[in-house]
């Protein structure tokens, strides 16, 4: 099956007062129509950056971005304009994601609008299915993003990345904002809206438990980089490589009171301004050799599933 989204060796450094911080390098990876895949990882190892870069709402310094056949990276902003309708995002913060000067009405009617060319009846026809899709009625029309709570802005965000019916949504932490008690039920939500619109999903998130239960395949990120990939039920259960291992070990529990708690593993994380020389992950790993700190490891095929980026990756048996 032709990949939905082909990500080609993407580069993204930013420069700061301290120095250029290098967000994500040379990341690549694709994803098939209809299918979930999570990027997980620690705050800061560029999980967003890869997100923006995907939606070219920054500018990026290498690599390409094939949507639908199409090289985002190399065509006009009017030609994206077009194929961007067919991939659309959703933010952590629904509180600031949202005009809080617009009505719920015109939050979601704006791309229908401005895009789709609709007005009228079947704009307010299409607002209006759009918005019973996530669970909304016909009440919540003119209100303001202010009068709901947490869960039901990213209802509404949700309505409105929807309304162009993409073919893919990239979801950055879409439920680390909310209440534990609500975020199941966008989870759920997301999951329904899946199947009934064939959709693809980026889902990007540091809590493993959501990851294991929404999405088919995972891949970690490590100070910019992809360091394992593969199912989801694979790389939980056999994880290969040590930083992979330390993330599931820190999981404290299944207890929805404390499972997004995602806790570091030993050691600290390289500043992505100086990373060092060799793999960025030796500092904090226990089985680093010589090799480690001199030569950055690639991300590899080690079986016909799975990817590693480990000069030592657990090859140990299956057990269970
Ligand atoms: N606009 C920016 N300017 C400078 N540094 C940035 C900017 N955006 C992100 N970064 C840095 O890039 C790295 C990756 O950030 P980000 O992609 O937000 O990580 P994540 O989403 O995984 O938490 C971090 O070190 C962050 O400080
Ligand atoms: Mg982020």
């Amino acid at each position: 099956m032709m990949a939905l989204l082909s990500v080609q060796k993407l580069t993204k450094t930013f420069s700061t007062k301290a120095g250029l911080v290098q967000a994500v390098d040379d990341v690549s990876f694709d994803i098939l129509p209809g299918e979930t895949v999570a990027l997980v990882g620690e705050s800061g190892c560029g999980k967003s950056t890869i997100a923006l870069s995907l939606l070219q709402l920054i500018e990026t310094n290498g690599g390409k971005v094939i949507f639908d056949g199409h090289d985002f990276t190399d065509m006009s902003d009017r030609e994206r304009k077009a194929i961007r309708r067919n991939l659309s995002i959703v933010f952590q913060n629904p509180y600031s994601s949202l005009n809080p000067k617009m009505q719920v009405r015109d939050i979601v009617g704006e791309p229908l609008k401005t895009i789709a060319g609709l007005k009228g009846r079947e704009l307010n026809e299409r607002v209006e299915q759009h918005l019973k899709d996530v669970g909304l009625g016909p009440e919540h029309l003119r209100r303001y993003p202010h009068e709901f709570s947490g869960g039901q802005r990213q209802r509404i965000a949700i309505a409105r990345a929807l309304a162009l019916e993409p073919k893919m949504l990239i979801l950055d932490e879409p439920t680390a904002a909310l209440d534990v008690s609500v975020q199941a039920q966008v989870l759920n939500l997301l999951k329904k809206l899946q199947a009934k619109h064939k959709l693809s999903f980026l889902f990007i998130s540091h809590d493993l438990a959501t990851v294991e239960y929404i999405a088919d395949r995972v891949m970690v990120m490590y100070l910019g980089r992809i360091v394992e990939a593969g199912q989801v039920s694979a790389v939980f259960r056999a994880p290969r490589h040590p930083y992979t291992m330390t993330l599931l070990d820190a999981i404290p529990s299944l207890d929805p009171d404390d499972r997004d708690r995602l806790t570091a593993p030993v050691g600290e994380v390289p500043s992505p301004i100086n990373l060092p020389v060799g793999c960025a992950f030796a500092g904090r790993c226990d089985k680093k050799s010589q090799t480690c700190l001199t030569t950055k490891p690639k991300l590899t095929d080690f079986d016909s599933s799975r990817k590693v980026s480990c000069h030592h990756p657990n090859s140990g048996e299956i057990t269970q």
